[in-house]
């Protein structure tokens, strides 16, 4: 279904709409963009409304969640030898990357457990069919356990292997499937007994569709779709000084209404409900592909299944991207309220190669002017090591094309015990200097497409924040083509552009 093959009403509305609002459409198109991202709507990020993920059964173990395992009998840690494409081992006094094992689920109580070499442990099925090894580049019923937990101490497990018996750690150096002891007293006697601690969680798309399962999946999105973002948002963005909208979107979107597992149709129909509602109230939209095939940073807001980073590692999956900004830019082509279609968010150096991005940067940008010779093409520069500039001589040749920052005085330990002001000339002195330095005249413009009036500092008060937040105004204002806040809607305050601008935070207008 196309943009222009909505049912005739729709389209009725959208002609009323576009001429009344006309003069003020034109009035924009020169303004700069501030804007608000629509962030954990369309592609999940738990940590924006964690209720999301409370009907989930056995909801600590989720795709990626990083489990480490401490045998009662040998009070060590299993370990991937070598870090996988080995045996398994009962002798580690402390617990890193290599006895990390990360949950692939299957069901609630059903997984595949991946290694830090990106191998499936599994029950070697040539050698004795006991053996348990980590060597499987894929998981099959051989590399699935089923995780049964003490039911009055989540944190004692036992592994039960497809043949059947539970893991045991014989001695430190010897982990095999073979103990058959169905009634376990879950005592520090038993072999098969093992201590869990988790070492890290994701909460993004995969594992919330995955988590509720392809029953409960579909109405929990659906119901989070059309209530997490209303109609009503929109009209209170347009009157709050604010004339666009970031919306992230995930790469599955473009298979509505039927896309691959876990995923679940009808995102598609609320981001057509976001481009009906920015017409009716005015607003510019900046669609935001933010979760690429394969993930392109390996965090949860790109929907990364475990962490790991695979985005841009074969044509196929290129061109897949491709496709999905194709298909994208072609359905809303038509609508007065697309501005900008931006290729991917924060593709991570130096796994999203250089010489991938510009094959894709390039192909990306194509694919968007097939259909729409107005529309901004959003560039967002790498994050990990790069130069703010990498892209420049890719966008000399192209029209309308933009470089999106993200300047937040957050995540990395520069910003750890900086005072308010030594945060707030930190905006002044070196984002300006950031922004400058990409900021060239003939070149790309410039958007800081994140931020957030958040940092580090403890028990600041709210006329802090105030100043913050008017610093930030004040230099991300120079960006040339504009800015976009953190999100609109958040269950951590400060992260939410609605409650900052209902409490006095912020004033725009
Ligand atoms: C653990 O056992 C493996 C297999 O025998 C051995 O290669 C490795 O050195 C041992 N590691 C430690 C820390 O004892
Ligand atoms: C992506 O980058 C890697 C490493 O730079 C390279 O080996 C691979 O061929 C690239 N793939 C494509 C499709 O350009
Ligand atoms: C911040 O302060 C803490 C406590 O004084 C200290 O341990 C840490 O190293 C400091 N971090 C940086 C980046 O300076
Ligand atoms: C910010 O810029 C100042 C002045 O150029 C410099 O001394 C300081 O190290 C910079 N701060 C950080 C955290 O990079």
């Amino acid at each position: 279904m196309a943009f222009n093959s909505w049912p005739l009403s729709i389209v009725l509305l959208s002609c009323v709409l576009s001429i009344s609002l006309g003069r003020k459409m034109t009035a924009q198109t020169s303004t700069r963009v501030k804007a608000v991202n629509l962030g954990g709507w369309l592609v999940t990020e738990g940590w924006i409304k964690p209720s999301l993920f409370d009907g989930i059964p056995n909801k600590d173990f989720l795709d990626g969640t990083g489990l480490r395992f401490k045998s009662v009998t040998t009070g060590k840690y299993l370990s991937a030898e070598k870090g996988g494409g080995s045996i398994i081992v009962a002798n580690r006094t402390s617990a890193s990357s290599w006895e990390t094992f990360k949950l692939w689920r299957i069901s609630e109580t059903t997984f595949n457990f991946r290694v830090y070499g990106k191998q499936f442990v599994g029950i070697d099925v040539k050698g004795h069919g006991k053996d348990v090894v980590a060597v499987a580049s894929a998981p099959g019923v051989s590399e699935t356990f089923d995780i049964i937990r003490k039911p009055d101490d989540s944190s004692r497990v036992r592994i039960k292997a497809p043949n059947g018996f539970f893991l045991q750690a014989k001695t430190e150096e010897l982990v095999t499937a073979d103990y058959a002891g169905s009634n376990s007293g879950w005592g520090d006697d038993d072999p098969s007994v093992f201590v869990i601690t988790i070492s890290g969680t994701l909460q993004g798309e995969f594992q919330v569709t995955n988590g509720y399962g392809p029953k409960l999946a579909p109405q929990v999105m659906r119901e989070h779709w059309s209530t997490f973002i209303v109609e009503e948002d929109f009209d209170f963005i347009s009157k709050n000084g604010l004339n666009a909208v970031r919306i992230p979107v995930g790469w599955w979107i473009s298979s509505d209404p039927n896309p691959p597992p876990p995923y679940v149709g009808g995102s598609l129909q609320a981001l057509d409900n976001a481009f009906l509602w920015s017409q009716k109230y005015g607003l510019k939209v900046i669609i935001d592909l933010h979760a690429a095939p394969g993930s392109q940073n390996g965090w949860e807001h790109s929907a990364s299944r475990d962490g790991s980073q695979e985005w841009g590692q074969t044509d196929a999956n290129i061109q897949q991207t491709v496709d999905v900004i194709e298909f994208l830019t072609a359905r809303y082509a038509k609508s007065p309220s697309l501005y900008a279609v931006e290729l991917i968010n924060e593709p991570l150096s130096p796994g999203a190669s250089l010489h991938n991005m510009t094959t894709f940067y390039k192909a990306g940008y194509a694919a968007v002017r097939k259909h729409s010779s107005t529309a901004f093409v959003v560039f967002s520069n790498r994050l990990g090591p790069m130069k703010p500039t990498e892209f420049f001589p890719i966008a000399s040749g192209l029209m309308r094309v933009v470089i999106d920052v993200h300047y937040y005085n957050l995540f990395v330990s520069a910003f750890d015990n900086l005072t308010v002001q030594q945060n707030i000339d930190f905006i002044h002195t070196n984002r300006t200097q950031d922004l400058n330095t990409v900021t060239i005249s003939n070149g790309p413009l410039t958007f800081v497409g994140e931020w957030v009036a958040e940092w580090n500092v403890k028990d600041a008060t709210k006329e802090d924040y105030q100043r913050f937040a008017k610093a930030q105004l004040e230099v991300w204002g120079r960006a040339t083509f504009g800015w976009a806040y953190w999100t609109l809607r958040n269950v951590n305050n400060h992260w939410s552009l609605e409650w900052m601008i209902k409490n006095g935070y912020i004033k725009l207008t």
